[in-house]
């Protein structure tokens, strides 16, 4: 017992000198001491340019603009929209680390109040001193606290002093009202004028870079309530003087959403869906990645996993930069340091299949009933067998023969475990509705030792 205390835990990166994980999956972070950094962005120069081109040429002061970054889920789209804030930060505009984020029941007040915590967040990021006794800054602060504490759809009694209309920062009164009595959506727009206007006097900052992202949590089941809420907000918000909106979502959700409504579609900048990156951006990615984290810097990293492997499996991922990094975290925590002829070599690709069908299928059985795993399979084989890269929940019910109600539960028990996406909608003989097609993901694909 003694021997082991003062002695750090077993690091299997360290064998590669290496501080820790080069395959983490969150996204990149711009602001300070971000844990992992936007330096380590590669490649989207012509997406990046674009993004730029459009907040900067909106015009100032009162310029707005509104952009979206769709793609597959783990493609790389809020790395992206992290970069355009870093890059748009180099010229003063003001933003927040972190996004504002959706949840699932989120309504028009709730995601009006989410935007005003990002807002609060961002001017103080870049200000505190010269702000924080502003008077537009501290409604906002209270505002926040009244309404994130109480639940947004219970009564609420509790009393707080809010800007008058008026506006003016010279005639600004402070109200008593009830949070019961004021919708966050009515009052937002008021309150991020407020912002801007300090945003522009104590910060010099020409615009705020708002960051939307996981457009999908607000739309699984529920894109119509989710297009209603971005309608509600499109006066008071989208179209505010001095704010550039980012938002950040899977295809099919930017497309149910924001596409969705005439007067929310007509506002925003469509660019095309986000590629995944080339194969050698990856590996640039990884370099990077390799060099950064380096635990003796005086020492090259060594890759613990042999570039060619690394390609392979990305293929089997179809470009899902997450899923694939998750794949090579965990083979290395099960191989590194025992395969090959030393500790120290990298993992092949033949070592990676040795070891990650046989976790895919446990996460399979730990993830869905059994009724889901088996169904799963079915698919898998079918595809395969029928040479077809994505399937409906009617072809889904004819080859479980199934109801259609039990087809599509289970369906969406795959889909919302990652075993598979929404891959396009097709419009069919006599359906009032285009219906969705689905792909299995590479975590399916490994599963079932389909590669
Ligand atoms: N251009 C890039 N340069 C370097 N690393 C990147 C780049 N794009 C993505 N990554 C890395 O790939 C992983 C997935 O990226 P990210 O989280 O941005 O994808 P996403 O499309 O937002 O995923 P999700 O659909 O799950 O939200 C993260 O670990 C991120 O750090
Ligand atoms: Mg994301």
């Amino acid at each position: 017992m003694d021997q082991i205390e003062g002695r750090a835990l077993p690091n299997v990166w360290a064998l590669h000198n290496l501080r820790g994980s080069p395959f983490f999956q969150e996204a990149l972070q711009s602001g300070e001491g971000a844990q992992h950094p936007i330096d380590l962005f590669v490649g989207r120069v012509v997406q990046l340019r674009r993004h730029l081109a459009v907040i900067g040429s909106a015009g100032t002061p009162g310029g707005s603009s509104r952009q979206v970054i769709s793609g597959r889920p783990g493609v790389g789209k809020s790395s992206l929209a992290q970069a355009v804030k870093a890059r748009a930060a180099e010229h003063g505009y003001l933003s927040s680390p972190e996004a504002v984020a959706l949840g699932h029941e989120d309504d028009t007040d709730a995601v009006a109040v989410r935007i005003l915590d990002y807002l609060y967040q961002a001017i103080m990021a870049r200000g505190r001193a010269k702000v924080e006794h502003e008077s537009a800054v501290e409604d906002v602060r209270q505002f926040i606290r009244v309404f994130r504490v109480n639940n947004l759809s219970g009564g609420l009694s509790i009393g707080m002093p809010l800007i008058g209309t008026a506006g003016a920062s010279a005639g600004r009164v402070k109200t008593f009202i009830t949070p019961a009595a004021v919708r966050p959506a009515v009052v937002v727009g008021e309150l991020m004028r407020g912002i801007m206007e300090v945003a522009r006097a104590k910060l010099s900052a020409p615009g705020v870079v708002i960051h939307v992202n996981n457009l999908e949590n607000i739309t699984d089941e529920r894109a119509e309530s989710a297009a209603r809420v971005l309608r509600d907000l499109r006066d008071p918000c989208l179209l505010a003087g001095g704010f550039h909106w980012l938002l950040v979502g899977t295809t099919q959700a930017i497309r149910s959403v924001a596409g969705a409504a005439e007067q929310v579609r007509t506002v925003f900048n469509f660019a095309p869906e986000l590629e995944p990156l080339t194969a050698e951006e990856l590996i640039h990615l990884l370099t990077r990645r390799y060099r950064a984290l380096r635990a003796d810097a005086k020492r090259p990293a060594r890759a613990p996993v042999a570039d060619v492997a690394v390609v392979t499996l990305y293929r089997v991922f179809h470009g899902d930069l997450r899923g694939t990094l998750a794949a090579l975290d965990s083979a290395s925590h099960e191989l590194l340091g025992y395969a090959g002829d030393s500790p120290r070599a990298p993992l092949t690709f033949d070592d990676l299949r040795s070891v990650l069908p046989g976790l895919y299928a446990e996460r399979v059985r730990s993830l869905l009933s059994p009724e889901a795993g088996d169904s799963l399979k079915t698919i898998a084989v079918t595809l395969r067998k029928s040479r077809m890269e994505s399937f409906s929940r009617r072809d889904a019910q004819e080859w479980l023969s199934v109801g259609q109600a039990t087809a599509s539960r289970l369906v969406s028990e795959l889909a919302s475990n990652g075993f598979a996406i929404e891959s396009g909608k097709e419009r069919t003989e006599g359906a009032k509705r285009p219906t969705s097609r689905y792909a299995l993901t590479g975590a399916a694909r490994l599963a079932f030792g389909d590669f």
